[in-house]
């Protein structure tokens, strides 16, 4: 859950460009995100995180029973961006960004936001309105271009912030040996009895969820799987950037463009004045 890398990470990107959400949502499936190629100051736009997946496909629940996905995201935006106040959105925008409840990581940095756990049969398409800042009355921004980044994740994740495992993993045999003993337990998983060389034995639960693979003597390595991988979410992040366009800027470029279209006229003019002139002297 983003609540989970909000209280365990200051900082959700890690210096490597990774965003942690990775380190617990093993698997790897798509993200997209689409934002403005650039945005005047102090005007509200949208960021929308796109996290498609099979809706038709279901995953192992908390108590081993199956039921549907749900989404998340993390959008990371430059200094001075943050979620556009409700007095700034459209009506529309209101009523999702109260369904959504979207939050800011932090106090420190309300630029990047999060999402979720929301049901991901409706929201594939997670749409953020977001207000740009003003660099004429904030000193410390600038216009220029900028990095976003974005993550996102369908399904459940596979270790606890504790280190635990979830049962939306694959369990691997903790010792070498044959596997001696298969026993059922009463929550719906299995304790695997693994049984070395010296006669050493060793178990290994198993949650309900995760199906085995593995068969009462079966030899097995020390990490091999006994289970398939129950895991059909997974993350992804994207980049983007952005850029908090100067008005004046463009109010110049205008203004260039007019001189310039104003003095080809002129010089068309003139053409046709010097020509005037000359049909003139050729009828003396
Ligand atoms: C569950 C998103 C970070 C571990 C979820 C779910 C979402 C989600 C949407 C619910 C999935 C479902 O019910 O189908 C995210 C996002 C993250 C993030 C966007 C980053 C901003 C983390 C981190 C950890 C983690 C850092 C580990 C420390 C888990 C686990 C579950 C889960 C174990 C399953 C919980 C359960 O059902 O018992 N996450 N997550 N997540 N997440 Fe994350």
């Amino acid at each position: 859950y983003p609540i989970f890398a909000q209280s365990q990470y200051e900082n959700p990107r890690e210096a490597t460009g990774r965003i942690v959400c990775a380190n617990c949502h093993l698997g790897a499936k798509p993200t997209e995100v689409e934002v403005p190629q650039s945005v005047l100051p102090d005007t509200v736009f949208e960021a929308v995180v796109k996290i498609p997946y099979d809706t038709s496909v279901q995953q192992v629940q908390g108590d081993g029973s199956k039921g549907p996905l749900n989404v998340g995201a993390v959008l990371m935006l430059p200094d001075g961006f943050k979620l556009a106040p409700e007095d700034r959105m459209t009506d529309e925008q209101k009523e999702k960004a109260a369904e959504l409840y979207i939050q800011p990581y932090s106090d420190a940095h309300p630029n990047w936001l999060v999402v979720g756990p929301v049901p991901g049969e409706q929201y594939q398409e997670i749409e953020f309105p977001i207000l740009s800042p003003d660099p004429k009355t904030d000193k410390s921004l600038r216009f220029g271009k900028y990095p976003v980044h974005v993550g996102g994740n369908r399904g459940r994740g596979q270790v606890y912030p504790t280190g635990q495992k979830s049962n939306n993993a694959v369990y691997n045999a903790s010792a070498a040996g044959q596997i001696s003993a298969i026993a059922k337990t009463e929550e719906g998983g299995y304790t695997v009895t693994i049984t070395g060389e010296n006669g050493a034995t060793a178990t290994d639960e198993i949650p309900a969820g995760p199906e085995l693979i593995v068969a009462q003597g079966d030899t097995v390595k020390a990490g091999d799987p006994l289970t398939s991988n129950p895991n059909v979410g997974g993350f992804g992040q994207v980049d983007k950037e952005i850029v908090l366009q100067n008005p004046d800027r463009i109010k110049g470029l205008l203004a260039f463009f007019a001189i310039v279209s104003l003095t080809q006229i002129m010089l068309v003019l003139k053409k046709k004045q010097v020509e005037r002139v000359q049909a003139a002297e050729m009828n003396f």
